[in-house]
């Protein structure tokens, strides 16, 4: 076993399962991603792709079909006892195993958050039946405490596209379109987890300083987004070579690099949500909502306008313009016949 701490973070040249039980502490870990072999011939990968093979890493250790259940089992065990209570898991899978993920999932406390899609395209070639283009991401939590998931960290709550659809809303459906990266004349492993993939999920539900790990490190795209991200990161990879080059590249990795490139919203949350209605505010309330009616003919924007002004939330708004009409009997204040 070999093991390498760069800049504070763990490396293990190590079965996971092992790895896990002798290295990680119960109860240490605040968020899993992990992309487990496949169970499928890792040699018949490269017929399914269309790709340039020759800058593959070789060395991926595939599990037999036979034995992939009880091996999901054994590693999904060790990742629910190495989570703090509230912290997450996801795990990438294909549909060929996925019964096995799933069932190793229930055998355990942890409780499913989302059943996620990830659609790619990666040139997977068919002749007499549909292309597949879909993974499934699994996303559990352990539970006992309230999990991390920051719902204004990519997207603020008044963003909007050219049609006037919340970008927020766009961005946490549960159908992900994300291609793979192609990074031609660079040594890479079989099956890279693209970085705006790993970006998403580390800025929804982890936070700086937190504990990252991967049981199933491959090419080390999870440590290099995560450290990028000013995460800390623990993680094994029973492959030596593939181990020795991710070693190789995360050495170049900058802790923090890539916090400036990153989505981020203008506002994280409108700026009042969650504040007591003043009387103040609730006159503001009523007077700008009179205005506002006789400029714009449409009661949604009207309410977005109010959003900025008052700096909170759509539903906060409207209830609070129910109640002050309910106080008042203030028949005046019932200006669109939808009100
Ligand atoms: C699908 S790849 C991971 C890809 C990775 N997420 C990336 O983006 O590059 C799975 C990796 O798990 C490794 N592996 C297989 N069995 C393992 C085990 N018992 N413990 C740790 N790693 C293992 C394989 O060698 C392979 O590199």
């Amino acid at each position: 076993m070999e093991k390498k701490v760069i800049d504070g973070n763990k490396y293990f040249n190590q079965d996971c399962i092992n790895g896990a039980q002798e290295n990680l502490e119960s109860n240490s870990v605040d968020l899993i991603i992990t992309d487990p072999p496949y169970g499928i011939e890792g040699d018949t990968l490269d017929n399914h792709y269309n790709r340039d093979e020759n800058f593959v890493v070789d060395g991926y250790v595939e599990i037999p079909a036979n034995e992939y259940n009880d091996f999901s089992h054994k590693w999904v065990k060790q990742a629910e006892r190495v989570l703090k209570p509230g912290g997450a898991i996801y795990i990438v899978s294909g549909y060929t195993n996925l019964y096995d993920v799933l069932d190793a999932l229930k055998s355990t406390k942890l409780e499913e958050v989302n059943h996620l899609i990830w659609k790619y395209n990666f040139g997977v070639y068919t002749k007499k039946k549909y292309i597949s283009s879909h993974y499934h991401i699994l996303f559990y939590q352990k539970p006992g405490a309230e999990r991390t998931f920051n719902l204004y960290s990519r997207y603020g709550f008044d963003e909007k596209d050219e049609k006037g659809g919340s970008l927020n809303y766009q961005d946490r459906e549960d159908v992900w379109e994300i291609n793979r990266e192609y990074k031609p004349g660079e040594n890479k492993n079989k099956n890279e987890l693209p970085t705006q993939l790993l970006t998403k999920i580390l800025q929804y539900s982890s936070n700086q300083g937190d504990l990252i790990c991967d049981f199933f490190m491959g090419g080390f795209t999870t440590p290099r987004v995560a450290i990028g991200l000013k995460r800390n990161f623990v993680g094994f990879e029973i492959s030596e070579q593939i181990y020795q080059n991710g070693i190789k590249k995360i050495r170049e990795v900058e802790p923090g690099a890539l916090l400036e490139e990153v989505r981020s919203p203008e506002h994280n949350q409108p700026r009042n949500q969650g504040e007591k209605w003043t009387t103040a505010e609730k006159e503001k309330l009523i007077k700008r909502y009179r205005a506002l009616c006789q400029k714009y003919n449409y009661k949604k924007k009207v309410i977005q306008q109010l959003q900025k002004e008052l700096g909170r939330g759509k539903f906060g708004i409207k209830r609070m313009i129910k109640i002050i009409r309910e106080e008042q009997k203030d028949k005046e204040l019932k200006i669109f016949s939808n009100d």
